[in-house]
């Protein structure tokens, strides 16, 4: 029996692989130091945990509304909202199980067999595997270094836009290289996409993940509202990555198609953890600086140790849990030409596990640059020390 051809276009986060290869190491009684988790080690603020248990107690345990309980609905529209300057009403949020499911039904809401979609490379995964998976068109565009960070290549992106061309998937606050957009780069790809008419999915994954100045959303420039779906999720601002909460932030004629996605797909996001999400969103919200500060410590020790290393150069970034080092000249140095042999070797002879640039996106043709990418929320600082210190060593000799 054969499975569905269409399968054969699905990809995946080849990045737990990595996390397999270090729990695989770490069996054999090594020391390891994680890097590769985009996940947090810090706990979800208990005021959150209480209204999820007082939900159940109170028999919030049925069916809910597909597009979610009216006072998430209501309690995300004013917040998120607010954070932008702009104006939503319930009307244009659909609750979801996480952010990640926005990205499917975003692609399946705007996007035709043979459409094309641009898609940042090196980005997230899922947005390349979900515009193949259903048929369409993944047209990777690239970021260039700046010295100071990265910029958008927006020549590449103009010169590959064709009729076919539907959407722009934005990814601001950037997972994995940090990258952060210039007003004047955000409203660039705003004016691409007027000027081509074409929806934008704008990932706002870690729009609150910051440490210094204020993050901005492409939605709220002139003329983008109408075409631009928001990906909001609790995972990484409320540390609920395993709650599974987040929400599609839409113009209405795409929230109902997307409400009309969830009926089909999960009826609806788990009810009480909704009433997590409400107290999330309207309660204490002390804990957030807290996890804020613990973050930027932790970003504050491993740049200054990986300042330290011959050959790997890195920028700061003033938001998300990812560092972006260029290893290009360490790897020369230690004669090592294949970022995957750099990675295992480095697990090998330091315990020190992360993802390079290749789990994030094919290389495109010109990349130069040797990246690894290290994330710092899901390792303590004390860990964060003593691994860079030995890969410090490594590195050296
Ligand atoms: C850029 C980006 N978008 C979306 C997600 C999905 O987040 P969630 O856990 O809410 O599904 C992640 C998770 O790491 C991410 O890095």
């Amino acid at each position: 029996m054969k499975l569905a051809d269409r399968l054969e276009n699905l990809g995946t986060e080849t990045a737990f692989a990595v996390s397999l290869a270090a729990a695989e190491w770490g069996a054999k009684g090594n020391r390891i130091f994680p890097f590769h988790l985009g996940d947090l080690n810090l706990p979800t603020s208990q005021n959150i945990v209480d209204a999820m248990n007082k939900a159940i107690a109170a028999g919030k345990t049925g069916y809910c509304p597909g597009a979610g309980i009216p006072q998430l609905r209501e309690a995300l529209a004013a917040n998120v909202g607010g954070d932008r300057g702009l104006n939503f009403g319930p009307e244009n949020v659909v609750v979801q199980p996480g952010g990640k499911p926005v990205i499917t039904k975003f692609i399946q809401t705007i996007m035709n067999a043979g459409d094309e979609v641009f898609y940042p490379n090196p980005g997230y995964p899922i947005y390349e595997s979900q515009i193949e998976y259903f048929g369409g068109v993944a047209v990777p565009y690239r970021y260039v270094p700046t010295g100071t960070g990265f910029s958008i290549d927006l020549d590449q992106i103009k010169a590959s836009i064709t009729p076919k061309t539907k959407a722009i998937v934005y990814n601001d606050l950037q997972n994995p290289n940090g990258a952060e957009s210039t007003d004047a780069e955000r409203e660039a790809i705003a004016e691409i996409a007027i000027k081509n008419n074409l929806w934008v999915l704008s990932d706002e994954a870690y729009f609150e993940m910051r440490y210094e100045g204020k993050s901005k959303s492409i939605a709220a420039l002139p003329g983008m509202a109408e075409r631009t779906v928001i990906l909001y999720t609790f995972s990484k601002k409320f540390a609920m990555t395993g709650w599974r909460l987040g929400a599609a932030i839409a113009p209405k004629t795409i929230a109902d198609q997307i409400a009309k996605l969830n009926t089909n797909d999960e009826s609806c996001t788990t009810h009480f953890v909704q009433y997590a999400g409400v107290e999330a969103v309207t309660g204490d919200q002390s804990g957030i600086p807290v996890m804020l500060n613990t973050l930027k410590h932790r970003r504050d020790v491993a740049l200054e140790l990986l300042r330290q290393m011959p050959g790997v150069q890195v920028h700061t970034p003033e938001a998300g849990f990812y560092l972006f080092p260029d290893v290009t000249e360490a790897m020369a140095n230690k004669g090592i030409t294949d970022l995957a042999d750099f990675a295992t070797q480095a697990l090998h002879a330091t315990g020190v596990s992360f993802t390079t640039r290749r789990h994030f996106g094919r290389p495109q043709p010109g990349e130069k640059e040797q990246y690894i990418r290290l994330a710092f929320s899901g390792i303590d600082a004390s860990d964060i020390s003593d691994g860079l210190k030995l890969m410090g060593e490594w590195i050296a000799n």
